[in-house]
Parts: structure tokens; sequence; C-alpha cells
């Protein structure tokens, strides 16, 4: 089986249930990403609860206060995220009457959505066939593919956003780009991740070369 379809496979049967892979909602899926942002799961599902239970549509997040948005988000830090959450809400709620753009390119036209946020909703609420990049990815194709870039430097964005485009399966988007998250979340994680026990220990280019401990490559910058 190949890289993708295993994957895809171990996702499958390894996956945690997480309330906002329930659902293709784009509000809520676009809620928890941006929570997720900087946060780890753990720390970030009783707020994505709390605010769901608070405001559970676009509209009711639109037109709350900002205090009381900024009270339920307290603890999760970068407060920043919370005050353009709360306008990107409002611009959706009263510019586009409720409704997310529908496709990647419009959804990065929104306040406080960049590439990898529009990828996320676009792929996971819409399985529209955009690539995510994010930590995980760059982590997990730079050890199966033996990836040398610099994930610090300026190319390297362009280069595993095309290597995840060519392994995105048509029609999968929303599986693949979980799948690949969650792998590098649960499997090929950065510190001693167990090799032993992983689908790919006969096929990872880096556990073949034992380079596993120094991929991904990032320089300080
Ligand atoms: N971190 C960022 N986005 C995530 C997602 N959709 N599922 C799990 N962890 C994440």
């Amino acid at each position: 089986m190949n890289f993708s379809k295993s994957l895809i496979q171990w996702y499958l049967q390894n996956k945690r249930d997480l309330p906002w892979r329930n659902t293709i909602d784009p509000y809520f899926i676009w809620l928890s990403e941006i929570m997720l942002q900087q946060t780890r799961v753990a720390q970030g599902l009783p707020y994505f609860l709390r605010f769901t239970e608070a405001f559970p549509t676009v509209f009711d997040l639109a037109k709350a206060d900002e205090e009381q948005v900024l009270k339920l988000w307290q603890g999760l830090g970068y407060y920043s995220r919370a005050r353009n959450l709360h306008k990107t809400a409002q611009q959706v709620a009263f510019e586009f009457n409720g409704k997310f753009p529908a496709n990647y390119a419009e959804l990065l036209k929104l306040k406080g959505i960049g590439e990898y946020t529009a990828a996320a909703i676009a792929s996971f609420a819409y399985n529209e066939s955009v690539p995510v990049v994010d930590g995980n990815v760059y982590r997990v194709l730079s050890r199966y593919f033996e990836v040398e870039t610099d994930i610090a430097s300026s190319g390297a964005k362009k280069e595993f956003t095309q290597l995840a485009a060519e392994l995105l399966p048509a029609g999968e988007a929303n599986l693949f780009n979980q799948a690949i998250m969650e792998f590098g979340a649960l499997q090929c994680v950065p510190k001693n991740p167990d090799c032993a026990n992983c689908i790919f220990n006969n096929s990872c280019a880096a556990l073949q070369k034992k380079k596993v401990a120094q991929l991904p490559i990032k320089s300080k910058k």
C-alpha cells in the first residue's frame, strides 16, 4: 500500500475522537483551528466546548460583547486571537449572512485567516483538495521522504506544500489532511518517536538512514 493510503488507514484506526472531527460545519472547524494555534489539544478542548455552548452559531459569537468573548478565552493566551476571532465572526455574520466562504481562495480573504487555517477549513468542511502544512506535516514528510530542506528557510513552505499536494489522494483531502496531522501528533512525534511500532518502519527513509532525530532540519533564525 502506498504512503497516503496507509496513512489514512492508520488514522481510521488510531484517531482521537475530537468534537471538531464529528462536524463539517465550517464555524466549528474554524473555531477549533484558531483555538489550537499555539495550544495543545488537551488544553484547547475544554475551551472549545465552553465556546460552542456559549456561542452555538457564528451569529451568537458576532453579537456577543467583546468582554464576554475575552472572558471565555481567559487562560488560553494570545488574546489578539480572541479579538480577531470576534471580528471575523462579525464579518461572516453581517457581511456574508452567516455563511463562511466555500473555498480556499475566498476563505483566505477573511481577517485572521491565513494559509494554514484556510486550507484546514476548506479541506475539513468542504473536502477541497488543498494540502494543510503545519509543524506536524513538516516532520512527517521530512522524515518519511528524507527531505533535508531547512524548515525555517524561505522556500520550505512552498516545497512541503507541493509535496503534500502530490500526496493528497483525489476526493480524500479531509481524511488525508487530518491523518497526516494526527500521525505527527501521536506517532511521528518530535522526541523519541516509537519507530519500532510504526506502520512505516520498513519504508521511512529517515529510519533506514538513522536520521529520525535529525529531521526535520530547523536552523535557529
Ligand atoms: N491541531 C490543529 N488542528 C487540529 C485538528 N484539526 N485536530 C487535532 N489537532 C489539531
